[in-house]
């Protein structure tokens, strides 16, 4: 990949593939290092600029995070954000103290004339949450911003192309954030801005070329948009030396199984189907403990991946739909792969005949995972389609799992979504979906009483689904889909929304 390159370092900070992320939506290549990367390795790697992260440290203190001091002299531009931006003074000279309060918060800030903060209003709010703070700049830095409390909320040394700023630009709090990002790739780093994944597609196509050669490749394929964006690009890039194992558990949602198929089959790959459904109730029958199903469906699944693949005979390469956000939280790229393949389906088996592993997304993130789907040309419904547990519906089913009561969820929950997406509501929310309850209660039909199912209305919003928000959907289309399942869903008589925030409950009933 010959793109430009920026390094992200790492200091520990929970923003970190934030930044990674705006600084590849302004159009600029960048990758996430550990605060350990040598200068030889940069030096390799000839980036156009390095962005310091926050992080929890103090710099003052002796076990503190630091990075190689030569890093200053490569000559290379250096943004340090928050910690990065106290690094930087603490290492050149400068002076960090501890303030006696934390400042935290949306700040009002005044910057100077800065090439950093070109177009931005003079008093700008931004997003704060620091207690050390920069009491003295290094020699040749001047100080271009300040708050209330806070003497240099940013500094510069323009003549070795470096900025320090105390705030956080990528959080959305801080306005005008991405531009001042801008402004320091394309005014202080001189990029141009040539990532994008039109231009990547055929970079992604001839990098599994090359890995790939003649061999042969596996993809457990579950649907999802990873697995199915995985399948795409290497369809596109291999061909029939492609191997996808659709295992379908019996617990997808209504014709899902089937769209799956139809989605694939058109595609020039081997695709293998498999219809596991009865052996999966088989193995649940009995069982209320949700933990217990889940831990049941995934080695099912595993169990029936590894049958077909002996089928197959011997692959050479086995591939994982492992995304960026994937690799950063398991280390930096240290054993991302295995973490990987308990995640996606469960663990894969580890004597599956196979030599390599290939994961052809590894270094993208979610929404360039789906850019680059439409561009293999995926149908919006799949690259756009929320997030669906692994063992399916089974946990959506309360207490015991049977083929009655996962048809009866599946005609459910397929109403709710088509009034969700009838009413225009569905972009907005990040997940949603129907519950069958172990709940029954009284109703009345025509002159006729019914005593019948339960069923719970679930639609989150969040972004990161560690913590969520219930949606507001308008009731006159809750009031839609509820009359339209109570008729024409036999079995259930009574809908109820459900309006926890997680925490205390999770998104998903079990
Ligand atoms: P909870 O219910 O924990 O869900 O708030 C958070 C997100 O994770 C999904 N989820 C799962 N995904 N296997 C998965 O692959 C699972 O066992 C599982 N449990 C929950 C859930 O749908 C939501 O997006």
């Amino acid at each position: 990949m010959n793109n430009e390159l920026v390094l992200v370092m790492d200091f520990g900070g929970q923003y970190n593939q934030l930044i990674a992320r705006r600084v590849r939506d302004l159009g600029v290549y960048c990758e996430v290092v550990p605060h350990t990367y040598s200068v030889e390795e940069i030096q390799k790697r000839a980036p156009k600029g390095i962005i310091f992260t926050g992080g929890p440290d103090s710099v003052y203190l002796p076990d503190s995070l630091v990075c190689d001091p030569q890093i200053f002299n490569l000559n290379i531009p250096i943004l340090g954000i928050c910690y990065g931006a106290q690094l930087m003074a603490h290492m050149l000279g400068g002076e960090v103290r501890q303030a006696p309060e934390r400042e935290f918060g949306k700040t009002l800030t005044h910057f100077e004339d800065s090439v950093l903060f070109q177009d931005v209003p003079k008093d700008n709010i931004v997003w704060m949450s620091h207690v050390d703070y920069i009491a003295k700049v290094p020699a040749g830095f001047t100080a271009v911003a300040h708050t209330n409390n806070c003497p240099v909320a940013a500094m510069e040394c323009p003549d070795k192309k470096m900025y320090a700023i105390q705030f956080h630009t990528e959080v959305r709090h801080t306005d005008n954030g991405n531009l001042i990002l801008k402004n320091f790739l394309y005014s202080v780093c001189d990029c141009c801005g040539d990532w994008s994944m039109e231009n990547y597609v055929d970079v992604a196509i001839q990098q599994v070329r090359s890995q790939v050669g003649d061999k042969r490749v596996l993809l457990a394929l579950s649907g999802g948009v990873d697995s199915s964006v995985c399948a795409a690009l290497l369809s596109k890039a291999i061909g029939n030396n492609l191997t996808c194992v659709f295992v379908d558990h019996g617990l997808m949602r209504y014709h899902e199984g089937d769209e799956v198929e139809k989605a694939f089959s058109g595609m020039e790959f081997n695709f293998v189907r498999v219809n596991a459904g009865p052996m999966f109730f088989e193995k649940l029958k009995g069982v209320t403990d949700p933990e217990q199903k889940r831990k049941i469906i995934g080695e099912e699944f595993i169990r029936v991946f590894e049958a077909e693949s002996k089928k197959i005979g011997h692959v050479e390469f086995l591939a994982q739909g492992t995304i960026y956000p994937d690799v950063v939280e398991s280390g930096l790229g240290g054993n991302s792969a295995v973490i990987k393949s308990h995640h996606n389906v469960g663990g894969l088996p580890d004597y599956v005949d196979f030599e390599e592993i290939i994961e052809p997304l590894r270094m993208l993130f979610k929404d360039e995972v789906r850019k680059l789907g439409t561009l293999l040309g995926l149908p919006d419904y799949m690259v756009w389609r929320q997030p669906f547990p692994g063992p399916g519906l089974g946990i959506r089913v309360m207490g015991e799992v049977t083929p009655e009561k996962v048809e009866l969820l599946q005609k459910a929950d397929f109403v709710y979504r088509d009034e969700l997406h009838k009413a225009g509501v569905d972009k907005e929310l990040s997940q949603y979906f129907a519950v069958l309850t172990e709940q029954k209660s009284v109703g009345v039909m025509g002159d006729f009483r019914t005593y019948d199912n339960t069923l719970a209305l679930r639609a989150v919003t969040t972004d990161d689904f560690m913590t969520a928000d219930f949606a507001r959907i308008p009731y006159d289309v809750l009031e839609k889909a509820s009359a339209r399942i109570v008729n024409e869903v036999p079995g259930i008589n009574r809908i109820v929304y459900d309006i926890t925030t997680k925490p205390p409950a999770t998104i998903e009933w079990e």
